[in-house]
């Protein structure tokens, strides 16, 4: 069993060989997004259609927060099922827990799509809520599903933790839904970063706070530690560097006096930090200010095309490569996808190998609720053995994008003798 979580959007090389319980290196190239002098390069900052287009918006600091707001401003609560896919990570089902809903959870189809069979199985008359996710940025016929939902008087809520940008129906990612989420780490070079947006409901009584002056200095800290760390930001990152050498002696002290009695999620949120858990002590929290600025800053249409092009190399690369395949290899119009899902014949071999060059993988789904079995969705319990996801994000360097292609294409193919 593997003793830390493989989809560790932050902390690549915090992981010491001997801390990690595999004896994995660091990623050699970052699975998210590290600030770079490109990533505010280009004109067009804030035209790709995405969740940021709708008219209600809440920047919290993860998306987990979010899903428990729009939970919570539904007035979910015991008694109450919401409906969540079987496939999933554990920070989808936390947010549910937390309100004492009961999780339900639903089939997917082999190409991701929800399966709607099996919503209508699973419909009792305490269902009030579906929870539907674009994974990996591609998106689900969302507007079936809201014509489902209003015949059966469901709350539709649209996991965008995967894309933040995208459009269906001619409407952006988030529309047809009664509450959307996004995790805006996964899309940006941040620290933090969670969005709950819609265009239904006004979200006027979710109140949130400025975090602390200590989150804000350690979300920027943060992001230009991890920059450095990647050889982004050149000379001007060495210089910053000096400043965040200092970083972690500031942080003890800081947490000595002011965090002593408040455990270690009190200065940033663990989801910023590569965790699972649902902290509510975060719920009233907005981002930090430094993240939303760069959210703002970011050319969106830049990042767009970026993560597009990189995408579709890897479909290219590993179109005649047995042993593996891409679960979607053609992108409709303007969607972004957070990463490149890959199933491999030799999935445990392969990540195995791959993890050991220092590859950066994320493997959503590893770890299925206890209460989803292969008999509860045969294809979720599939992908979360079979599947595992490499970066295309818009920070990646050429060389990078090469180095990742070339150890799949190596490392599947040796797996298949
Ligand atoms: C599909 C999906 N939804 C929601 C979340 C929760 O997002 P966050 O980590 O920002 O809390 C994740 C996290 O990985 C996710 O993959």
């Amino acid at each position: 069993m593997r003793l830390y979580p493989i989809m560790d959007t932050t902390k690549e090389n915090d992981l010491t060989y001997e801390e990690n319980s595999n004896n994995y290196p660091p990623a050699k190239a970052p699975i998210s997004p590290v600030l770079s002098f490109s990533s505010f390069s280009g004109n067009d900052h804030q035209n790709a259609p995405s969740i940021a287009s709708a008219k209600y918006k809440r920047f919290v600091t993860s998306g987990r927060i979010a899903t428990a707001l729009a939970l919570i401003n539904e007035n979910i609560g015991a008694g109450d099922e919401v409906l969540v896919p079987a496939y999933h990570c554990e920070s989808m089902v936390a947010p549910v827990r937390h309100t004492g809903a009961t999780a339900v959870f639903y089939r997917i189809n082999a190409d991701t799509s929800i399966n709607i069979d099996s919503i209508t199985e699973l419909l009792t008359p305490k269902t009030k809520v579906i929870v539907v996710t674009h994974f990996f940025g591609f998106p689900q016929n969302v507007k079936e599903l809201r014509s489902f939902c209003d015949q059966h008087d469901l709350i539709m809520i649209e996991d965008c933790a995967h894309s933040f940008f995208g459009k269906f129906c001619g409407h952006p990612v988030g529309y047809y839904a009664d509450y959307a989420i996004a995790s805006t780490m996964k899309f940006f070079p941040v620290f933090d970063g969670g969005l709950l947006a819609s265009n239904k409901h006004p979200l006027n009584q979710i109140k949130l706070e400025k975090p602390s002056v200590h989150m804000e200095v350690k979300a920027f800290l943060t992001i230009i530690e991890r920059a450095i760390s990647f050889n982004r930001l050149s000379f001007v990152g060495k210089i910053l560097g000096f400043f965040t050498r200092i970083k972690d002696y500031l942080w003890s002290a800081i947490k000595a006096v002011f965090f002593k009695d408040r455990g270690s999620a009190s200065i940033g949120p663990s989801a910023a930090e590569g965790g699972f858990s649902f902290d509510p002590a975060w719920l009233n929290t907005k981002a930090s200010k430094v993240s939303r600025f760069i959210i703002k800053k970011t050319a969106m249409t830049e990042l767009v095309k970026k993560r597009r092009q990189t995408y579709m190399r890897y479909v290219e690369a590993l179109k005649d490569i047995e042993g593996c395949h891409i679960l979607h290899t053609k992108l409709a119009d303007h969607i972004a996808p957070v990463v490149v899902p890959v199933y491999f014949n030799h999935c445990a071999q392969v990540f195995d190998k791959l993890k050991k060059k220092g590859v950066p993988i994320w493997h959503f789904g590893e770890f299925l609720d206890p209460e989803v079995s292969v008999s509860t969705c045969p294809i979720s319990y599939e992908y979360s053995q079979k599947v595992i996801q490499f970066p295309c994000h818009q920070e990646l360097k050429e060389k990078e994008i090469e180095w990742v292609i070339r150890e799949i294409k190596a490392t599947c193919l040796a797996a298949n003798k």
